[in-house]
This record gives C-alpha cells, sequence and structure tokens, in this order.
C-alpha cells in the first residue's frame, strides 16, 4: 500500500522512569506516585501515546517495577533501566527498532508536556540532528572558581528541558561512544561537535518534579488545567 511505504520509518518516545527520586522522598520512586488520583508516569506516557505522529512509546523503568508497569501499560514496550540516567536512556534506546527515524527522549517527572512540544520537538527533526526545549534562566547564575565566584551571562544561559528528539542514528552513535552527560543533548554535544542542534522555547508547565514544592506547584498546575 501506498500509505504504509510511505511511512516505512517510524517516531519513538522513550520515558525514562528508573530514578529512585531521592530529592522528592516518600515511599515509592516520584514516577509512582499519585497526581490527582492518577500515577504521576501516565500523564507522560499518556500524551506520548495519544500523539498522531509517534508511533511506539518504550518506557524504562526498575527491574522492581517491570511487571507492574507492563501491566499498567500494555501498548508500550517496556524495560529495565540502569543505575545512571544515561544508562536507562541508552536501554531505551536500544528498544527501538531499527526502523526507527526519530526519537524522543522524556523524563518520566515531567507530567505536562504537551503536544505542541512533542510537534514541535519532531518537525525540528526534519532539519536537524537533534532538537529540545529550553528555558531562559529566571535567577542570575553564579559559578564557583577556586575560592571565588564568577556571575554567568544570564541572556547566554538557557535550562534544558525534555523531549530531546534525535535523528535515531545520532542518539545510537553518541550512547556508542561512551562518553558521560547528565543528558542525551550534552552526550551529542560532547560526541559530534558537528551535530545540528535545534534548541527552541519550552513551556514553563514543563518543568521537572524534583522537590516536594515542585508537586505542590504540579497540583496547582492539574487544577488550573481542569478548570480550562
Ligand atoms: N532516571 C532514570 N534512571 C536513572 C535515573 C533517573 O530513568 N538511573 C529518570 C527518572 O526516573 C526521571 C528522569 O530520569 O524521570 C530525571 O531524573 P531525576 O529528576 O534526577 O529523577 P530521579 O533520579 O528519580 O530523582 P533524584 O535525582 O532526586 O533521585
Ligand atoms: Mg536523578
Amino acid at each position: 500500500m501506498i500509505l504504509s511505504s510511505q511511512k516505512s520509518r517510524s517516531n519513538w518516545a522513550v520515558i525514562v522512569a528508573a530514578g529512585s527520586g531521592t530529592r522528592l522522598g516518600g515511599d515509592s520512586p516520584k514516577q509512582f506516585i499519585r497526581l490527582a488520583d492518577r500515577e504521576l508516569l501516565s500523564f507522560s506516557v499518556d500524551t506520548f501515546l495519544n500523539h498522531p505522529a509517534i508511533d511506539h512509546v518504550v518506557i524504562v523503568t526498575t527491574a522492581a517495577f517491570l511487571y507492574l508497569v507492563r501491566k499498567s501499560y500494555p501498548a508500550c514496550t517496556v524495560v529495565v533501566g540502569g543505575e545512571t540516567r544515561q544508562e536507562s536512556s541508552a536501554n531505551g534506546v536500544a528498544a527501538c527498532q531499527t526502523d526507527a527515524a526519530k526519537i524522543l527522549i522524556h523524563d518520566a517527572a515531567r507530567p505536562f508536556v504537551t503536544p505542541q512540544t512533542i510537534s514541535e520537538c519532531l518537525a525540528a527533526l526534519d532539519e536537524n540532528d537533534a532538537a529540545a526545549p529550553v528555558i531562559p534562566t529566571k535567577d542570575t547564575i553564579v559559578k564557583q572558581e577556586g575560592s571565588t565566584w564568577r556571575q554567568l551571562d544570564r541572556s547566554q544561559l538557557r535550562a534544558m528541558q525534555t523531549p530531546q528528539g534525535f535523528r535515531a542514528e545520532v542518539i545510537r552513535s553518541a550512547h556508542a561512544t561512551g562518553v558521560i552527560g547528565t543528558d542525551e543533548i550534552g552526550l551529542v554535544l560532547v560526541s559530534n561537535p558537528q551535530a545540528k542542534i535545534h534548541l527552541f522555547e519550552g513551556d514553563l508547565d514543563n518543568f521537572k518534579i524534583t522537590t516536594p514544592q515542585d508537586l505542590e506547584l504540579a497540583t496547582l498546575v492539574l487544577a488550573r488545567r481542569q478548570t480550562n
């Protein structure tokens, strides 16, 4: 069929949910806590599953939660992560089939990613090797240099968000180099300085739930969304 041959390569989302949520605290890792009676993980998983341009969703989680996550998200491929976010993302990328064209990697701890952000990331990958949303920094940032401090130029700084999207071969080779980084754009920047990276303005609601204060904020965002 013409349709299927036109769409011979697919778009994948990898949702990393194998962390322990140390800074948030609590009884279970933050991706499994409840936000207005829904599991936090389900917010981003549903947004990606419902996006018309995303073909497959991979969830990366810990061995202890593998069975439960497979049961709760039967439409997704579920694999085990690693000690670091990077190992988790590498395992998720490895689970994407060889026909993958674009791979978007997203933090489960960012429940409010919008379909628009996903679309913008995918569209940017038509012309670029990698793409991700960024936010201008609100605070002035200072850097410790030995016994003194240096103020950085805020206008040149951005905070990275997710999803971080890649042409599949770009993220596969970045992981294969063995370079260490806190996120995937960082990996590509170091391992492949020639890569064309498009950073676009993100959405403040797409923040990462890291601390108990972030969780309070998430409750407010959800209440606002439900009344809108
Ligand atoms: N993550 C992961 N595997 C790891 C570490 C983190 O999949 N070994 C995921 C988390 O589940 C989260 C995302 O990466 O969705 C962002 O990481 P972070 O906010 O640091 O989450 P945690 O590592 O769980 O939290 P903390 O650092 O406070 O322990
Ligand atoms: Mg962490």
